[in-house]
């Protein structure tokens, strides 16, 4: 394709965001809301989303937070195995997914599934799929870091076997491994980030350390990066794109026991424009950031059409609100595109 100076993205859609809460959610919120059509929010704020109330009052602050702007926040529950059947039913029309994290596998998740056994997680998920409520996993065990992923794919097939008609999405995948098994079974869908499509663990920790890469799932090898990268760039019909952008404030990066979280929503669509563009494959970017989504969750989304322009953008160095504040990926350097104003 010819070097483009604009180009456009229709309905864009964030499956896999971090929006917190307070201060720092009137923050970020507005820097996805402004550029994105939508986003699957995640429920891992302190204590996590398990009630009806406490979902429906913060998907009210998100939609105050992202009052500016024609945005749909898909909120999220966080998976608990004693969810009743009745519970469920009342409150699948207000969710999207239900998301389940391993017991202390990365932030605020002390309050996960201690074991992943099917037969344990057997009550809820047979409810979520007997009223067509998706599950959101994030899949890692608690082995050495570089095989967590790896190690947890016979949990997924387990899963995906015993529920053949669950609808698993495979969350922030960082893996050749996670990329093989997406087209093993018809029930498995992933999301994957930005920034695992453009940095390995050598950016992370190969020289100086770079704290606001660090992130759970860390980056893996380069044959893992190629493998996703190749998936998105044909915008695999059972991959999204779900940023995982996830802010902490600056002294919880740049400090001995970095929180992990890679802040990314103010560029994302900026830089997959970029990346997108090298690898000649802009043709497909609607797909992989949009109609993919679209179709797998089954979404009605108003027009939304964000303008890009081939024009440097410098990064912020910091984004502040009152006393919170965070560093986005590639603060202070240029990037190639930038959202048409
Ligand atoms: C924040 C985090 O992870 O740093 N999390 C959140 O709001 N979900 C704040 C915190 O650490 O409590
Ligand atoms: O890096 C991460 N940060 N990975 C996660 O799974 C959670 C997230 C967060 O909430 O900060
Ligand atoms: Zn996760
Ligand atoms: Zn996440």
């Amino acid at each position: 394709m010819a070097s483009l100076s604009t180009f456009e993205i229709n309905e864009p859609l964030d499956m896999h965001l971090h929006l917190r809460d307070a201060d720092m959610l009137k923050l970020v919120g507005p820097l996805t809301s402004n550029t994105f059509s939508g986003a699957l929010i995640m429920p891992n704020l302190v204590p996590p989303i398990t009630t009806k109330e406490a979902l429906l009052g913060y998907k009210q602050r998100i939609k105050e937070a992202c009052a500016k702007d024609k945005f749909e926040p898909y909120v999220t529950l966080f998976f608990k195995n004693d969810y009743s059947y009745e519970f469920l039913a009342d409150i699948k029309d207000d969710i999207i997914g239900i998301k389940l994290y391993p017991a202390g596998i990365t932030t605020n998740s002390e309050t996960g599934v201690a074991s992943m056994d099917v037969e344990v997680l057997r009550p809820t998920l047979e409810s979520m799929s007997k009223l067509g409520i998706p599950l959101c996993i994030h899949g890692e065990t608690n082995g050495f870091v570089m095989d967590r992923e790896k190690e947890f794919m016979p949990i997924y097939e387990s899963i995906a076997k015993a529920f053949p008609n669950l609808k698993i999405i495979m969350e922030h995948i960082t893996t050749k491994d996670a990329i093989e098994l997406l087209d093993k079974y018809d029930n498995l869908y992933a999301t994957v980030t930005l920034h695992h499509l453009l940095i390995t663990l050598d950016d992370v920790a190969g020289g100086m350390l770079n704290p606001h890469l660090f992130c759970k799932p860390i980056a893996k090898r380069p044959e893992d990066r190629s493998a996703l990268l190749n998936a998105a760039l044909k915008a695999h019909p059972k991959l999204m794109f779900g940023s995982d952008s996830a802010p902490h404030p600056k002294h919880k990066k740049e400090c001995c026991g970095c929180a992990a979280g890679v802040f990314t929503s103010p560029i994302a669509l900026q830089v997959l424009t970029e990346l997108f563009e090298k690898h000649d494959a802009l043709e497909n970017l609607n797909a992989f950031v949009s109609l993919n989504a679209q179709r797998i969750y089954n979404l009605f989304l108003e027009k939304k059409t964000i303008k890009l322009v081939k024009k440097d953008f410098t990064v912020p160095a910091i984004y502040e609100y009152k006393n919170e504040n965070v560093v986005p990926m590639y603060a202070g350097e240029t990037i190639l595109w930038s959202i048409e104003s």
